[in-house]
């Protein structure tokens, strides 16, 4: 088996010169194909449709979560953004895939290509122009964060893999796939002003997470450079402040690290409202603005009229606008789409109904909003393998594979329906019945869900096995009486629920506030285990809950972490159950107590009226690494050491690690790049006559509808209704912020993803692993490197593969590729990676507590 590094996906088609000034930036330039393409595309635009392309029509002006304005002359359809990172949000007829974690938790390339290419091909067949997803921020330095299911682990390499593939798959299929949300987006907690003030916190800014350099690029960044490499389309800037500047007018994040260092040659757009001024966003590099107003249903925009002003005046440059859309349409054109080619929305976002007003915010346009166009094809077959292979046995006293058990008795709620059915609270505001997806906007519509209930009990119907069910977890007299029985298994299910920020759950605001099992699991559990010594454990939860009791009672004989599975939920955990496939490993760390994770969730404003400060002081050390920080004892000997440890999973065999060689491959000295970019070109023409600019005659305005138009023509001032009219950019902005001039090229830059050079092989590992048991089934080697010197993590995760299917007896190969990056750190006085003198030593085994090769890097 081959373990390759992400290889580029960025072709060169893609490598379009864009420019946007920032004090020391860059740019390089390929001149082709596409270039020439986006060129005369935007060449012919008038200012307003640049505009046009750059802003939200407004919060449910439109079918999708966020539509651009469209440009009727050129017959180019108003763009769809729709959510989200697990599949199509507010849709029908679409699948439900597994969230993001338990994807991760296959570790599977493959798999994560597919289940992008399925998304990408849904939203393409919906009308969706460009789908919001996937997500890497969170990147779970919180275990008990809102969001970290959204994404695929704690870990930023594991993670940028999965981002990488994601992406890959999605644009595959002609959608542009957004990474997000860019940047230390960790926490729910004081995300939005309005959410917080809405819940009796006193603040007038978003929470700051406060982050160093070296941090943010091997952490918080670094899954985003791999989606730039893979050649992500489009990126939004999260709600948070970083270091006190917002995410998206943090002109270091977006012109800087993303633009410059990484050369991302798509568009940056806002999370739905994280826009909070309008000349310098577009100066720190926002492209696009979402859903377009200042606030939900305002009817006004920072841009639209406001950027066209700013256009006109000066204000912004007209470079910047024809960067902002040759972006947006530079990423268009290379997933392949086109104006003649691009699909009609055929669904909407805010009713089921087959006729509604399609401009829902303004009641305007009644028609046929809702076609019921089925775009699931086979992916249902994907579902079930990827959930089944992201399931985590971490228990296991042999009870597993079951085998035709004489009696099963399912207890718990989370092995149930919902009584309101399985899309009966919207957004899945809600924890009823069997917990298969997070809540809040990374969530689809179920096209039906397959419960632990109905899959199981169709398996024992086949083979013979009596089955009963209680699907509550307060029907203790019921349990009792199922329990007392002779030859019984019981399988008792127990969940927790988290998302996003806008819903509560039981006190719960997207982030969780502990790590207990909700609606009394941990006490079922133990119920259930105290008359039962054949109890399986499984759990439907998003993230880590305290495992250590229920790891160490002898009564539970197996604990299965399904994770938050999708539509095809029973089915996968009945693949897993009965041994009919592979499981996965775990993508963060199961601690003692909630103390053992060192960090918090922020639930308390720290600094009076003003931004909340989440200041990382955990640097790397969150999950694995802080855990290898506190101890190195086996897991389960202390409270400080995991239960269950980042990478681990059991398996249906036994698996020897042997033989392992390091292979020193390339030793060409790295080159920073040098050079200077070409100076910002403009393209096009448009006239600088502000009469030019009111509403055409006879335009009938829709009411919170954005426009590109002027209110009034007759005075800069009247039109925007801004006092802040007629003040240079000089005014506004940092010196250079809008300077068109060449600018040095980023040492560390070059191409998307980054100097070329950070991508050599330098050592390639590899190491043969042997199946020692009598299974045949799926190993995940893994390898961890120490990049030595004071301060660093013990090890990090820094290769992988699963391999599958390999048979009793047989040896493989696993094969690892170490680039300059992978072996480099940061180092942020010299603002480049570097390899340091330190002694570099690797590890090869199953998790990252586990690992019998070792060898020291020459
Ligand atoms: C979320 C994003 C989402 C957007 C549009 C925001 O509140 O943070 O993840 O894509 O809404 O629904």
């Amino acid at each position: 088996m081959m373990y390759k590094p992400m290889t580029s996906a960025a072709e060169p088609c893609y490598i379009l010169q864009i420019f946007f000034p920032m004090p020391s930036t860059l740019h390089h330039l390929v001149v082709n194909k596409s270039w020439n393409q986006v060129v005369a595309f935007v060449s012919q635009l008038t200012l307003t449709e640049k505009v046009n392309i750059t802003t939200g029509v407004g919060w449910m002006g439109e079918k999708c979560v966020g539509n651009t304005g469209s440009i009727p002359r050129l017959g180019v359809k108003s763009l769809c953004m729709q959510d989200g990172p697990l599949g199509l949000r507010f849709s029908d007829y679409n699948s439900a895939f597994p969230v993001g974690v338990t994807a991760g938790a296959t570790w599977s390339r493959h798999l994560w290509r597919d289940r992008g290419a399925a998304m990408g091909a849904e939203a393409r067949d919906k009308g969706v122009d460009v789908l919001l997803g996937p997500a890497s921020g969170p990147l779970g330095r919180l275990s008990k964060g809102g969001r970290i299911a959204e994404a695929f682990g704690a870990d930023p390499y594991l993670q940028g893999l999965a981002l990488a593939n994601t992406v890959t798959g999605i644009q595959s299929n002609g959608v542009v796939a957004c990474a997000k949300h860019y940047i230390a987006n960790e926490q729910e907690h004081f995300r939005q002003v309005g959410e917080s003030v809405g819940r009796g916190f006193d603040i007038s800014e978003s929470l700051s997470s406060n982050v160093n350099d070296k941090v943010m690029h091997e952490y918080y960044s670094w899954p985003f450079q791999d989606a730039v490499k893979a050649g992500v389309g489009a990126i939004m800037c999260s709600y948070n402040q970083i270091n006190n500047s917002y995410g998206c007018q943090n002109s270091k994040m977006l012109n800087g690290i993303l633009k410059d260092e990484y050369s991302f040659q798509g568009f940056v757009m806002s999370d739905w409202q994280a826009q909070h001024s309008g000349v310098s966003n577009a100066a720190a590099g926002l492209d696009m603005t979402m859903p377009g107003d200042t606030l939900f249903n305002t009817g006004h925009s920072y841009w639209g009229g406001n950027l066209t002003l700013a256009v006109l005046n000066g204000t912004v440059p007209a470079y910047r606008i024809d960067d902002m859309a040759m972006r947006i349409m530079a990423s268009l054109f290379k997933v392949g789409w086109t104006v003649q080619g691009a699909k009609e929305t055929n669904f909407f976002s805010w009713s089921r109904l087959q006729f509604d007003y399609r401009q829902a915010a303004a009641k305007e346009n009644y028609e046929q909003v809702n076609f019921g166009v089925d775009v699931r094809a086979n992916h249902a077959n994907h579902i079930r393998e990827s959930a089944a292979k992201g399931t985590v046995i971490l228990k296991n006293n042999g009870i597993l594979p079951l085998n035709k058990p004489k009696f099963i008795a399912a207890i718990g709620e989370d092995a149930g329906a919902n009584p309101k059915g399985p899309n009966g609270c919207p957004d899945r505001n809600c924890n009823d019945g069997t917990n298969a997806m997070v809540y809040g906007s990374g969530t689809s519509n179920y096209p039906y869900l397959i419960t632990p209930d109905s899959a199981l009990q169709q398996q024992a119907i086949k083979d013979g096995t009596r089955y009963e069910s209680v699907l509550s977890n307060y029907l203790w007299p019921s349990v009792h009486d199922l329990l007392v029985q002779p030859n019984v298994t019981a399988i008792v299910f127990a969940n927790t629920a988290a998302g996003e920020g806008y819903i509560n759950i039981g006190g719960n605001t997207g982030d969780r506030n502990n790590l207990t099992l909700w609606k009394n699991g941990d006490d079922l559990i133990k119920n259930v285990s105290a008359l039962c010594s054949n109890t399986i454990v499984v759990l439907h939860t998003g993230g880590p809950v305290l495992l250590d009791a229920i790891s160490k009672n002898p009564n539970v004989s197996a604990i299965v972490w399904a994770g938050e599975p999708g539509q095809e939920s029973g089915n996968s955990l009945t693949d897993i159950l009965y041994g009919k496939t592979s499981p996965g490993r775990s993508p963060f760390t199961w601690g003692a107590t909630e103390e053992s994770y060192g960090n918090n969730v922020l639930y308390k404003p720290n600094n009076g009226k003003g931004a909340p400060q989440d200041n990382f002081e955990d640097g790397a050390f969150f999950d694995y690494r802080y855990f290898d920080k506190q101890s190195d004892g086996k897991p389960g000997s202390d409270q400080k050491a995991p239960v269950y440890e980042f990478g681990f999973g059991l398996s249906w065999s036994t698996f020897k690690y042997s033989d392992l060689k390091v292979v020193k491959k390339n030793d060409r000295p790295y080159q920073p790049t040098t050079g200077l970019t070409i100076a910002a070109p403009t393209f096009g023409n448009f006239s600088t006559d502000i009469k030019d600019y009111g509403f055409p005659k006879g335009f009938r305005y829709i009411y919170q509808f954005i426009y590109p138009w002027l209110n009034t023509t007759t005075s800069g001032r009247e039109a925007s209704g801004d006092s802040s009219y007629g003040k240079t950019a000089k005014e506004f902005l940092p010196p250079h912020a809008i300077d068109s001039n060449p600018q040095p090229k980023h040492p560390a830059g070059g191409e998307p993803g980054g100097n070329r050079q950070l991508y050599d092989v330098i050592y390639e590992v590899t190491a043969t692993i042997t199946n020692t048991g009598n299974t045949m089934t799926d190993e995940v080697p893994q390898l961890y490197v120490s990049h030595g010197g004071d301060g660093e993590p013990v090890r990090v995760l820094r290769g992988f593969d699963r391999i599958e299917r390999i048979a009793p007896g047989a040896s493989v190969t696993f094969r690892a590729e170490l680039t300059r990056r992978d072996i480099s750190n940061w180092d942020s006085k010299a603002q480049n990676w570097v390899v340091t003198s330190a002694p570099k030593t690797i590890w090869v085994g199953s998790s990252s507590r586990n690992l019998p090769l070792t060898a020291k890097l020459q």
